[in-house]
């Protein structure tokens, strides 16, 4: 089976490609490298022992997307490729439309084009909204109280598909809704390296632990959660890539919608106290106000990824932070 990763340099997708090619399928690559760089390729290739074919193109390209398409003979497409940066989404929100609702258009059209008609789709726990409960299930009502326009490009791809899906009874889409992602893998040759300023907090406590930001501004330590920091489902990155072979093993006509979470909460503190544990050193923080739009609490509820795509984490808190750190130790020394 031959896959398109849209998005397949940049964190999640590389892990996936990693995923996908030791499972026996065929990988190739699409990105315009906005935010990621073109070495991952050759670090997929150092893992797996093979380099995926790859395409430097933009999505809003529509011609190059196109000819990509015609030459492809593609049986699916993993669609990563998006803007995530939840605050300047804020600041630019036709930006952040054009570009994940605009380029998931153009893709779609592609697909039709060519007769594609499978597709997975990066999606996020942000849909679901403030629902008042922590716990979070598929079935939930989505897109009420999202805060962002990053937020909201998830949402209305997701209603993309289904308005597709519905035109089309040989359209299959796998919505796969992230928490949290963190940790890298585990041969040090891949991880999260973004190109900007990052605003999760995973990737800003790599930045402090190595002096590239002065100290960790903890957002709050007022909240009705265990210890007043905020709560969050922080997923190994390459459980959440194994969650992507899982589902494309269970794919089928119409739209299957997937939580993948590890079920468990992590504050901000326990956060630190792990990371701290992993490294030996002191994580320099301080507490300050509370974000706007952040929740106090939520984490998946992953019943349905577990039963039906018997898909499972492994990962733990510690292997994200020991793999994290092992990373950072890879890309000091390049
Ligand atoms: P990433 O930025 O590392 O990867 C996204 C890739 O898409 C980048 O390599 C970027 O260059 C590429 N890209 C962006 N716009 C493009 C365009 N118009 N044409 C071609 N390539 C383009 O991000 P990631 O963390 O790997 O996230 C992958 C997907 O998962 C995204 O859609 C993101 O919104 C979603 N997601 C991420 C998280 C998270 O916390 N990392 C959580 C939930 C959902
Ligand atoms: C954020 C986005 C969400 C997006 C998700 C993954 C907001 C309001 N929400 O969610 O839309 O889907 O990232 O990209 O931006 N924290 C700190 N200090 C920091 C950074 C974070 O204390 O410098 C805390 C936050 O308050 C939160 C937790 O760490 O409690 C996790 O934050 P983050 O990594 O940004 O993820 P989310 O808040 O889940």
């Amino acid at each position: 089976m031959k896959i398109l990763l849209t998005g397949g340099t940049g964190y999640i997708g590389s892990h996936t490609a990693v995923e996908l090619l030791e499972n026996g399928y065929e990988v190739e690559i699409l990105d315009n490298l906005f935010n990621s760089k073109k070495t991952v390729l050759d670090d997929i290739e150092k893992i797996t022992g093979i380099k995926p074919k790859f395409h430097e193109v933009d999505l809003l390209d529509m011609p190059a997307v196109e000819k990509v398409f015609e030459e492809g003979n593609f049986d699916l497409v993993m669609h990563f490729a998006g803007l995530k940066a939840v605050g300047e989404s804020v600041e630019k929100p036709l930006k952040y439309y054009e570009n994940n609702v605009g380029g998931t258009i153009n893709l779609l059209k592609c697909m039709e084009k060519s007769r594609v008609k499978r597709i997975v789709f990066s999606s996020s726990a942000t849909v679901y909204g403030n629902q008042g409960v922590a716990e979070l299930t598929e079935e939930m009502q989505t897109g009420v109280g999202i805060t962002n326009p990053y937020g909201e490009t998830k949402h209305i791809i997701e209603e993309l598909l289904k308005d597709v899906s519905e035109s089309d009874s040989e359209f299959e889409a796998t919505i796969l809704r992230y928490f949290n992602p963190v940790g890298a893998h585990s041969s040090g040759f891949l991880g999260e390296d973004p190109n900007d300023i990052p605003n999760n907090l995973m990737p800003i406590i790599m930045k402090v632990s190595i002096g590239e930001i002065k100290e960790l501004s903890v957002y709050g330590d007022d909240y009705d959660t265990i210890d007043g920091t905020g709560v969050r489902d922080y997923i190994h990155v390459v459980d959440l890539a194994k969650g992507h072979v899982a589902a494309l093993k269970k794919m089928g006509p119409g739209v299957s919608i997937y939580n993948l979470g590890t079920g468990k909460g992590t504050s901000v503190f326990e956060m630190i106290s792990a990371f701290e544990k992993a490294s030996g050193k002191k994580l320099p923080y301080k507490v300050v106000e509370r974000r706007p739009g952040d929740l106090a609490e939520m984490y998946a509820n992953p019943n349905k990824a577990n039963q039906e795509l018997d898909w499972h984490t492994e990962l733990s808190i510690e292997d994200a932070m020991n793999d994290t750190i092992n990373y950072l130790r890879h890309i000091e020394k390049k």
